[in-house]
């Protein structure tokens, strides 16, 4: 994508990155119920670079696989591909640059975390720890714009200072960024804090580039409540993670029943060959206290696949795919049970 990246980013409603949660089944569920854009989950850019590309023709899809241990860091397909955004999390300009080049015929644009408040993160001089080091996030920006054609985006949270905010927003925007997001939580502050909406307004206010407001999710029940988000921050743009990762379908103009957006996404688990304990975890996080009914119980037991499926009565679908796919030559995840 050449010429003005910017416009990418206007009047979207984007699928927040979330990891764990955003492998390939939730992002294209995501796409399915109305999200414009989706972001995968931060992916670290040393993992890229020990990876190799395959081309997966049974299931259609482009894998990134570690070269040391086998396993799967990425996987994408054509029908995302003009519409995700690949999350890194990076200290080095150079390794971030390297890293964006091996992904970028494969997806829409690249962004920086530099938000994330995980020891792990800032003890890495990567995520948040980012926003206390300007010149290394400058660098990274322009490192990884000279590498590649596709925009270059970076996901922020606030600072406790707005107009210290608002330099680095301006920083960001200097360096190249075609959009930046904003989280209007500060690095200490917890989910359960209200968001720093009047913040994001005004760092909105005063840069050119696309403004993505972050941090609605307690706020966000319906698909109207993003558009109240909107009016609110007066952003560009609106991305959520919470309230889809809850539900889904929080990107169409109805919400649909739990259940269906969850049979929904085991059969995109299913025709991704989706690992079990990501697709187990990504339905744990939808059903929450569900978790407590009788089938939430059941659930928990569950220790596949075909037995997840069977309590959504997908059972016959997902062991006939697996059949498909085992004919074909795939080590399918459920294989164990056929
Ligand atoms: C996140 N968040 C996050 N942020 C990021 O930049 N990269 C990531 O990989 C993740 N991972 C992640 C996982 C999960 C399970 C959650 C809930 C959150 C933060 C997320 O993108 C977002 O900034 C915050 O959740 C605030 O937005 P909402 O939830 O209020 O819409």
């Amino acid at each position: 994508m050449k010429g003005d990246c910017s416009s990418f980013f206007r009047n979207k409603i984007i699928l927040a990155p979330m990891v764990r949660m955003n492998t390939l089944p939730f992002r294209l569920l995501a796409l399915d119920y109305g999200a414009d854009i989706v972001f995968s989950e931060e992916i670290i850019d040393h993992k890229i670079l020990k990876s190799d590309r395959r081309i997966n023709d049974i299931l259609g899809t482009v894998d990134y696989i570690d070269k040391t241990d086998g396993s799967l860091i990425f996987r994408t397909c054509a029908r995302e591909k003009d519409k995700i955004i690949f999350q890194i999390g990076t200290s080095c300009p150079e390794r971030a640059a390297k890293a964006a080049s091996i992904v970028e015929k494969d997806v829409a644009g690249i962004d920086i975390n530099m938000g994330c408040p995980k020891h792990f993160s800032i003890s890495g001089g990567m995520g948040a720890a980012l926003l206390s080091n300007l010149p290394n996030a400058c660098s990274i920006v322009r490192s990884i714009k000279q590498e590649v054609q596709i925009p270059v985006t970076c996901k922020i949270r606030v600072l406790e200072d707005t107009s210290e905010t608002l330099n680095f927003c301006k920083a960001m925007e200097e360096s190249g960024v075609s959009a930046i997001t904003v989280h209007g939580r500060t690095l200490k502050e917890r989910p359960q804090h209200s968001n720093r909406d009047s913040v994001i307004r005004e760092i909105a206010a005063n840069l050119s580039i696309p403004v993505i407001a972050n941090g609605g999710s307690n706020n966000i029940d319906r698909y109207e409540d993003i558009l109240k988000f909107k009016e609110v921050t007066k952003c560009s743009s609106i991305m959520v993670a919470r309230a889809a990762q809850f539900n889904a379908s929080i990107f169409r103009k109805n919400k649909l029943p739990l259940d269906d957006v969850i049979k929904a996404y085991l059969r995109y688990a299913i025709k991704y060959d989706n690992l079990f304990p990501n697709t187990k975890y990504c339905v744990q996080s939808m059903l929450r206290d569900l978790q407590e009914t009788p089938r939430g119980k059941l659930f928990l037991e569950t220790q596949n696949l075909l037995q997840i499926c069977e309590l959504w009565g997908l059972g016959e679908h997902c062991s006939q795919m697996a059949s498909e796919y085992k004919l074909q030559g795939m080590l399918v995840q459920c294989e164990v049970l056929l």
